[in-house]
């Protein structure tokens, strides 16, 4: 059924997604890394009639959350309700095909996940350890993860965290940091002793190796194979799955009071819980069965929990299958900057499918076209119209128009009757047949970037089909061979409903009204007899619609008020200069004046040209501040700070005698300074 000759042996295929974290919504990062492929894998598979369980749900546990609330003043519960809702129906609005999308926090997965603690408890799969952890004093509470923070070992970052320094990627504990400091109270942590459980993966080092070093060296990614290898060679330590915390799974044992699991334990178990909520009692066959094929899709931040500490666990347990694949993918960026939550740097999905309704497809082609599959990528809103209007519009749309469009105009809207073929018709016609495997192919090797470039070349052979032939100009010459043309061209438009499927579900299923079929088991999909002569089709509609730079505009305008934003929060008072002597200070001559004339310099956007009562006379000052005063007359009468004795000298052909004092706030504007009350003309400042 499927094309690659070590599926054969799979009858159904489990297909897990990364748990997102319900402390913030989706963005494109997570879609392009983990669930437009995901997607589009268990699509197709489905098209091949395999048997498919695609899971997601809310990683609702963990640390991050717990600091969420704290710092909006709400429980935790409320905040992985919000954003659990907005995650799923965000989901649900791009097409993610999730047979099940659940939750960490339900009963289902507290239960499946503290028996499978249990399991490996009451084996001794664990050592018991009693160690030093940080306890905040202030707030009474040991300081798991994310409450520590401190500099990094490793690169000197400041923010580095009590599991990992996000500037450089290593993986922490917390007494690695320096200047520790507790992020509920800020004091400075004192050390504790506390007992934890932790699974021993030095014991676990040499099946894994044989297993993935070994067995996956081939058919496993070379970025997750690299990873894998790195962390094996630095030699694996035991992990701590239990923390001091009060929101997670509880510790099913006695004596573990006020202790949860760690997160990372409890979220892969998820994908079980879920399986068991959907499957009921046949949920162990998803899971337990040889000939099932289990597959995560991931990030790459998720490698070595999905391909060695996971594993670990199912290996401990016993009973469980391991993954037959893990095809994680780098990162995304966007616009040229690393996609960040905390800086709301990022294209939040609920916000697209809000701002472009109806273009889905748009941002999943562009997306899986894009996909950080072997290196970090990049995000840009003109690239996203540029793949819209010449590709998506220009050669899918355009196809599917002239062909559709054609029928009508020629037969009345029916598939016309097919006469002789030529060389070039039967050369389509072979190629169309290869399709579906060359596709299909890709995608069960987790290329899908190349998988989807296939697609399009099969609408851009119906594309230049139709131009080499022009039907519009032989159906006067040669009307016969001009219905095969159409004919062949409807018949590229039905696989093309097919073939698209997995990638663009919403253009397939406009394209399935059009033509008035239903998508066809994915080995079918070649064939050049899909479409009947005779038979009907609908009104010819468009697949795809130009998006207008207006558009675009607006997504890039919300992007530079997010970067102000964040030039704003991250503003700091510069350092304070090395000192200088009072000598110094007074050989500058500061003094006041009113200001009698004030207005644009000609010809220069930016400066004023003030005439200043400086107690002697009158003086001219030019001042870049224009863009601050877009009324200068208004300042006159007021007074004014100047140096008094700088040297004269020209500003677009006006004579300056000094510089007038201001300040510059934080967004960059500025101030004039005036003395807090009316003082005589020339007085000195000091
Ligand atoms: N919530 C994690 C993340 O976003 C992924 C959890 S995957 C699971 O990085 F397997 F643990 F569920
Ligand atoms: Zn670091």
């Amino acid at each position: 059924m499927v094309y690659t000759e070590s599926d054969k042996r799979y009858r159904r295929y489990t297909i897990t997604s990364a748990l997102p974290y319900a402390n913030g919504p989706v963005h494109i990062g997570h879609l392009a890394g983990v669930y437009v492929p995901a997607d589009v894998y268990a699509r197709y598979l489905r098209l091949q009639g395999e048997e498919v369980l695609f899971i997601g749900g809310s990683d609702e546990h963990g640390v991050p959350i717990t600091i969420k609330a704290r710092k909006e003043g709400c429980t935790p519960q409320d905040i992985v309700d919000r954003y659990h809702k907005i995650i799923k129906d965000s989901f649900e609005g791009l097409g993610i095909s999730f047979d099940v999308y659940s939750r960490t926090s339900g009963k289902t997965h507290a239960e499946t996940s503290a028996a499978f603690f249990k399991k490996l408890y009451d084996e001794g799969k664990f050592i018991e350890k009693e160690s030093e952890q940080y306890y905040d004093t202030e707030a009474h509470q040991f300081l798991a993860d994310r409450y520590i923070t401190g500099t990094c070992p490793h690169c000197g970052n400041e923010h580095a965290y009590g599991d990992q320094c996000e500037a450089c990627g290593t993986s922490l504990a917390a007494t690695d940091l320096i200047n520790p400091k507790s992020t509920l109270s800020g004091s400075k942590p004192v050390l504790r002793n506390t007992r934890h459980w932790f699974l021993p993966l030095d014991r676990d080092e040499q099946w894994l190796r044989q297993w993935i070093l070994e067995e996956h060296r081939s058919d496993w990614k070379t970025n997750v194979y690299g990873q894998c290898k790195s962390w094996i060679d630095a030699g694996l330590q035991p992990r701590a799955v239990t923390r001091d915390l009060d929101w997670g799974v509880k510790v099913p044992i006695e004596g573990a009071e006020g202790k949860v699991l760690y997160v990372w334990f409890d979220a892969p178990i998820g994908y079980i819980s879920f399986t068991k909520e959907l499957k009921g009692d046949s949920w162990e066959q998803w899971w337990k069965a040889d000939d099932t094929k289990l597959v995560h899709f991931i990030g790459k931040d998720n490698i070595v929990f999905h391909c060695i500490i996971f594993p670990a666990m199912l290996k401990a347990e016993g009973s469980y299958i391991l993954p037959a694949n893990v095809p994680a993918n780098e990162f995304l960026n966007l616009e040229g900057d690393k996609i960040s939550t905390s800086r709301n740097w990022a294209v939040w999905l609920h916000e697209y499918l809000a701002d472009l309704p109806g273009k889905q497809d748009v941002l999943r082609y562009t997306l899986c076209s894009n996909a950080p599959e072997t290196k970090d990528n990049d995000f840009t809103w003109k690239d996203f119209q540029l793949k819209n209007n010449s590709e998506l519009v220009a050669i899918l749309g355009n196809f599917v128009n002239r062909t559709v469009v054609l029928t009508h105009k020629y037969y009345g809207g029916q598939v016309p009757e097919r006469g002789e073929l030529t060389e070039a018709d039967q050369a389509v016609i072979d190629s169309l047949r290869q399709a579906p495997e060359r596709i299909g192919r890709a995608i069960e090797t987790y290329r899908l970037r190349e998988a989807l470039a296939e697609m399009m070349n099969v609408a851009r052979m119906g594309n230049k089909y139709l131009t080499d032939n022009e039907p519009w100009k032989s159906i006067k010459t040669d009307p016969e061979h001009t219905a095969t043309v159409i004919n062949l061209s409807l018949q590229i438009c039905a696989s093309l409903a097919t073939l698209c499927q997995p990638f663009m579900p919403f253009t397939s299923e406009k394209l399935q009204q059009m033509l008035g079929t239903e998508v066809c088991p994915w080995s079918e999909a070649g064939r050049d007899n899909t479409l009947m002569a005779g038979h009907q089709l609908h009104e010819a509609v468009l697949l795809f619609d130009k998006i207008d730079d207006s558009v675009i505009e607006a997504q890039v305008a919300k992007l530079e008020a997010t970067k102000q934003q964040n030039a704003l929060n991250a503003w700091q008072p510069a350092e304070v200069k090395a000192n200088v002597s009072i000598d110094d200070f007074g050989r500058l001559d500061l003094r006041v004046g009113t200001v009698t004339e004030c207005h644009k310099v000609p010809k220069a956007d930016k400066l004023l040209q003030f005439s200043i009562d400086d107690g002697t006379g009158m003086r001219t000052i030019v001042s870049g501040i224009a863009k601050y005063y877009p009324n200068p007359e208004q300042l006159v009468g007021r007074q004014v700070c100047f140096v008094a004795n700088f040297a004269p000298r020209k500003l677009k052909g006006v004579e300056s005698q000094g510089m007038i004092l201001s300040v510059a706030d934080k967004d960059g504007s500025l101030a004039l300074l005036e003395p807090d009350r009316l003082v005589a003309n020339g007085c000195n400042i000091g």
